[in-house]
């Protein structure tokens, strides 16, 4: 359609536009173009004039069951199955919703990049599922993916965590709990340093410090700490993140940069990008923003902008990205802004994106909403997969499903949910509609999957019978599934994860509605419907493990 109607504009009116396709509601057709509106003005006709000449030139195509105008000179046409079946066909490949878009260039990416100092909260929940399908769409669409795990593993908590074990755990302790002791230990203690900061002393402060000085100056007392406390933190966080089902190729911390970050800091100040003030600490004036950037203390301290300035550096020279995505929080968008301004006036010309998104709330019982947390402050990780897990049990009943069966269930219903809105707004974390098996949720689409998968499996996939059959009760099922890799295309392009979510939701939607009117397998179906049905559905199949697993949603085998 967008072929013809950029040859027919070309031949009547002699202009190359880009003729732009949507879909309309069902009523008024298959397929729909305002482009008419559009050109107007160029061409110097009203509007419906021009829609007559093009539909004219449209039907004279025979490509199209029907071409009508509406209003002041929309088209809208309508295709007939067979023809969307040939299409469908046409337009098929093995990896069938991915692309070349990229090829030849690279992208980092930088999730979930948690802290060490706390046992993995789910505050980091959606910098690893943004992170992910933001890694899943660039290797779709071809780019060359690197995915860093920036670990926030610099600075005070090091100082933190010792002070407190020596004041409030033991060994007994630590071995027991391992990464929770950690947690509570730094909790306390930082409630300590608190008390001490309201009170006007600083002993216990100066404390903290002195373990800082004495890692930097590799006191190996210190240096043990650091390995033991680092080992328990970074095991969780692996355990965690293999919950989570995500990975990275990379994880290189915070400070693994700190004495690069250091250097790369001086060499700033020598170009005079960044100024030294009398004080020591050294700041990036940067145009259009009203404060600098700081990039070293007065102390001589690296900052998380330190380490982050040598960071860019080292993916710069290591691997020559053309984009950079770090998938954090909106809470740091104007640091990120300062970021990248940075990086700016160094000169580089790297696309980087600060991917936001907001914070994860709850109802409260009085109707209103807040942040999520729990009776003891942050909800943790751990717990709330376990929770999850418990209501994917529930979910199933007493039908016989594998155990990994009831993970991907409960992970799936978890990662939808951040995926069911533009990923900039906060979202509502409800038990209820998170599992909800007919809503827009996880399970409701894994539930459809697992549904066309099952027909398959009895029935095997299907020989296409394109000839033999005309597709009449498919063509909803065709017409969505043509238009999936424009919605991954668009979903690449715009960093929208969310769009293939609302996609692979519709496509459920249709599913169960097209069961309800065909019978697939069973009752005076001959062998072609047969054959020519199963057809279709083994492409359905396909797009919707193409698409979840873009989500990093796995399709359970029943459920
Ligand atoms: N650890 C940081 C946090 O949780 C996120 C790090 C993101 N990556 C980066 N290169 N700054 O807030």
């Amino acid at each position: 359609m967008k072929n013809d109607i950029e040859q027919i504009v070309q031949s009547a009116f002699g202009l190359s536009v880009e003729a732009i396709i949507s879909r309309p509601d069902a009523n008024f057709g298959d397929y729909a173009t305002n482009i008419a509106l559009q050109l107007a003005k160029s061409v110097g006709q009203n509007s419906r004039q021009i829609a007559e000449q093009i539909a004219d030139g449209l039907r004279q195509t025979g490509n199209y069951s029907d071409v009508a105008i509406a209003g002041p000179g929309f088209i809208n046409v309508r295709l007939s199955s067979s023809r969307l079946a040939a299409q469908l066909i046409e337009n098929w490949s093995d990896n069938y919703g991915s692309s070349a878009d990229g090829a030849g260039k690279t992208v980092v990416v930088d999730y979930p990049s948690p802290n060490m100092a706390k046992p993995y909260s789910v505050g980091h929940l959606r910098p690893g599922n943004q992170g992910w399908a933001a890694r899943r769409l660039m290797e779709e669409t071809g780019w060359r993916v690197i995915s860093d795990n920036h670990l926030g593993d610099y600075g005070a908590p090091l100082g933190i965590w010792i002070t407190g074990f020596e004041m409030f755990s033991d060994r007994d302790r630590l071995e027991a709990n391992g990464v929770y002791e950690l947690g509570r230990v730094y909790i306390e203690m930082k409630q300590a340093l608190k008390d001490e900061k309201e009170s006007g002393g600083n002993e216990l402060a100066d404390r903290v410090q002195d373990w800082l000085l004495r890692y930097e100056r590799g006191d190996e007392e210190a240096l043990a700490y650091s390995r033991r406390f680092n080992e328990i933190s970074l095991a969780h966080i692996h355990h965690v993140m293999d919950r989570l089902g995500i990975s990275t190729d990379y994880e290189m911390g915070e400070s693994q940069f700190a004495e690069s970050g250091k250097l790369a800091v001086n060499e700033l100040v020598e170009q005079g990008v960044a100024v030294r003030n009398d004080d020591g600490s050294v700041i990036v004036p940067l145009d259009g923003f009203d404060v600098p950037l700081l990039i070293l203390k007065s102390n001589g301290a690296a900052l998380y902008a330190t380490t982050d300035l040598a960071t860019i550096l080292y993916r710069e020279q290591n691997w020559q990205p053309d984009r950079v995505i770090y998938a954090v929080g909106a809470e740091q968008q104007f640091y990120f802004a300062q970021l990248f301004a940075m990086a700016k006036k160094m000169g580089l010309t790297t696309e980087m994106i600060h991917l936001w998104f907001g914070v994860i709330e709850q109802r409260n019982p009085d109707g209103t909403r807040e942040k999520m947390s729990s009776r003891k402050g942050v909800v943790l990780m751990e717990e709330l997969l376990d929770q999850a897990e418990a209501r994917a049990r529930r979910l199933v009943g007493d039908r016989p499903v594998l155990e990994e069966d009831i993970k991907k269930i409960a992970l799936g219903a978890i990662k939808f949910s951040d995926f069911t809105a533009d990923r900039r707004t906060n979202i509502l974390f409800d038990w209820d509609s998170i599992f909800a098996l007919s809503g827009f949720s996880g399970p409701y689409v894994q539930y459809a999957a697992v549904r066309v998968n099952k027909i398959l499996n009895e029935n095997g996939n299907g020989t296409a019978q394109l000839e033999d059959y005309d597709y009449q009760a498919e063509k909803n099922v065709l017409l969505k599934l043509i238009d999936y890799p424009a919605v991954v295309a668009g979903a690449a392009a715009e960093l929208e994860p969310h769009r293939i979510a609302s996609y692979l939701f519709e496509l459920a939607q249709t599913m169960n509605r097209y069961y309800e009117s065909t019978p697939i397998a069973t009752g005076g179906v001959s062998d072609v419907e047969k054959q020519a049905r199963l057809n279709i559905l083994s492409r359905v199949s396909h797009v919707f493990g193409h698409g979840l697993s873009i989500l990093g949603i796995e399709i359970p085998s029943s459920m």
